[in-house]
């Protein structure tokens, strides 16, 4: 081992880790700030432009990052309750920024997320992940059968748990503490990072949220709902097959693109778009397989609008223009496990559970039981990351088909409800943004710019992405917006997403760029103005 300790090269970004001096990456620097329900697993060395990660046996995130930074690779197990334990992986960059950043997971997913772990290195944070302590694919809730502590770990806990522990190894690292501490986290990820704000306030400095899964007792439910919704034909309603998803997604096109003001394949103001169903109907002549019954219509109608479970708003609808991405939850024969997962192994602890007696009451069970405290609905909560100087930028994309987008809006709209003198205040510390065209976390089927640096976006590039490629500043990276905002004061009034000619591949050349917009602001085409330049759209 040996206590040999290499000088910080100076950072031009980082200029308090001056002076500084780092220690060995090696099991003895690490040991004795870990507490006593804590072990390591494993410490290894990551020489530059190497590879770091488990492959196939973590079936959550096999994908291993390349091109990391030299790094120090820390794996730690955390006994979390006498029947439950977490790991979590911190990476330890040579090149610091002096910084921690903590990273989210994906639905129900078990796993180390080792690929967003590595962009947050590249950017030269010390980055941690945790498997939520359980070993499962995204789909998969039979771990949770019988098992409240492995559901609380998934919660809350191991995202807390890791925060606390991760933040003092990196100080024992770099022999001294994170001046700022980030997380960033989309869909399951997002919902930890705000039930993280709500419980533990003091954890993050500045939160990315993305597409929150944060309404779990009413997502999940929702889920099952319209799963079995679209599964068989029921009274009243007619399965529409998944091959008419793309019928409805022009018909959808070409009667609301427009209402947003400008024609530009992009569904902005899904709201104010009446659409006229009846031009989808089947009629004498129609080609019947580009055409929906009345009966499908009927079942078409109740995805757009909100689900209500005994009077009460139990979710709102999918957005107009999501239809790309209803395979997942309304393209099969039986809802999606991320639904009946739910109330066969979190709720009922039943597997035999049978998702054709889904009722409307169970949505109201959920709240009560919440499993594993995971619904993060604690609105009045929130204003404590206010409080201590915190900032959050949360978005979620406009055609997103796994989770309503309309759920954010209306968390956001909670929180400022709980919120003395309401939006203007909240826009103060806390910042929504719609991206107008973009899926579940990341991609447009639209070719819509989606790209702004978001949790797990990067991957969608390569195993080796990070930032914004060519354009990597405040502007057009969300993670830099929040770092400017928090550390500097600078308010972020938009943040420009981007996509490429060839969708996953900044190579090809810039297609399209453009503002996200602060809510309730939208961006406006100035007149004459190229839709495809950032520069023509102002918010307002
Ligand atoms: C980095 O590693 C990759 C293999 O992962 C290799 O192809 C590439 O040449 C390396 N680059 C440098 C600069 O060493
Ligand atoms: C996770 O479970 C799979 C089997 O489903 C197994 O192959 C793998 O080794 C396990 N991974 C870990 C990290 O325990
Ligand atoms: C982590 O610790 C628990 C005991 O709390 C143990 O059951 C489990 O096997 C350990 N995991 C690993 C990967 O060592
Ligand atoms: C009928 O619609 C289907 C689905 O859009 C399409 O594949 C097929 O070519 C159409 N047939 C005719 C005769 O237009
Ligand atoms: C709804 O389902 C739950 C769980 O299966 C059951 O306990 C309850 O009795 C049902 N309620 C109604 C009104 O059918
Ligand atoms: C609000 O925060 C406190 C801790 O400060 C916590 O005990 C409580 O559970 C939180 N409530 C919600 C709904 O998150
Ligand atoms: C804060 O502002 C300074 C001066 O303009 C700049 O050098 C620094 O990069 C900014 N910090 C962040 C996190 O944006």
């Amino acid at each position: 081992m040996g206590l040999t300790r290499r000088l910080l090269p100076l950072l031009a970004a980082a200029g308090s880790t001056v002076g500084t001096s780092i220690s060995d990456c090696s099991v003895g620097t690490f040991e004795q700030s870990l507490p006593s329900n804590a072990r390591i697993l494993s410490v290894a060395h990551v020489a530059q432009n190497g590879s770091y990660g488990e492959g196939r046996s973590n079936i959550a995130y096999p994908d291993i990052p390349s091109a990391l930074p030299e790094l120090c690779a820390v794996v730690v197990n955390v006994t979390s309750s006498p029947s439950s334990s977490f790991r979590f992986a911190l990476f330890l960059p040579t090149e610091w920024n002096s910084r921690f950043l903590e990273v989210g997971n994906g639905g129900f997913a078990g796993g180390i997320n080792w690929v967003d772990m590595a962009v947050g290195a590249r950017y030269g944070f010390a980055s941690a992940s945790t498997d939520t302590g359980h070993n499962s694919t995204t789909a998969d809730g039979t771990w949770a059968l019988n098992q409240p502590e492995k559901l609380t770990d998934w919660g809350w806990r191991a995202i807390h748990g890791t925060a606390v522990i991760a933040k003092s190894l990196t100080a024992a690292y770099y022999n001294t503490q994170a001046t700022y501490s980030y997380y960033s986290g989309c869909s399951t990820g997002g919902r930890q990072g705000l039930r993280e704000a709500q419980l533990h306030p003091e954890t993050f400095d500045g939160l990315l949220v993305g597409a929150p899964a944060w309404w779990t007792s009413h997502l999940q439910t929702w889920t099952t709902w319209i799963g079995a919704l679209n599964a068989q034909d029921s009274q009243g309603h007619q399965r529409i097959d998944p091959s008419l998803f793309p019928v409805i997604a022009a018909e959808i096109m070409k009667q609301c693109d427009a209402a947003d003001g400008v024609e530009d394949g992009i569904i902005s103001a899904p709201d104010e778009c009446k659409f006229n169903y009846r031009a989808l109907e089947c009629r004498a002549g129609r080609n019947s397989s580009a055409c929906l019954t009345r009966a499908q219509l009927s079942t078409l109608r109740s995805i757009y609008e909100p689900y209500f479970a005994n009077g009460k708003l139990a979710m709102p609808g999918l957005n107009k223009g999501s239809e790309a991405e209803w395979q997942v939850v309304l393209g099969g024969t039986e809802p999606n496990g991320l639904g009946t997962g739910y109330e066969r192994y979190f709720l009922f602890n039943d597997p035999n559970w049978d998702w054709r007696d889904y009722n409307d009451s169970i949505v109201e069970i959920a709240d009560k039981l919440n499993p594993g405290s995971a619904t993060a609905s604690g609105f009045a909560n929130m204003s404590a990351v206010r409080d201590r100087g915190g900032k959050i930028l949360m978005y979620h994309g406009m055609a997103d088909g796994l989770i309503p987008t309309g759920s954010s809006e209306y968390f956001y709209r909670q929180v400022a409800a709980a919120t003395k003198g309401g939006l203007a205040h909240l826009r103060e510390w806390f910042r929504f943004f719609f991206v107008p065209g973009m899926g579940h976390c990341s991609g447009s089927a639209v070719g819509a710019p989606w790209y702004f640096a978001g949790p797990n976006q990067a991957p969608r590039l390569s195993t080796s992405a990070y930032s914004v490629p060519e354009y990597q500043d405040r502007r057009h990276d969300a993670l830099l917006a929040l770092m400017a905002w928090v550390e500097n004061g600078t308010a972020v009034d938009s943040i420009v997403a981007t996509s490429w000619k060839s969708p996953s591949d900044p190579g090809s050349g810039v297609a399209r760029q453009r503002p996200l917009c602060p809510y309730p602001q939208k961006a406006r085409l100035e007149k004459g103005g190229d839709n495809d330049e950032a520069a023509a759209w102002t918010c307002r």
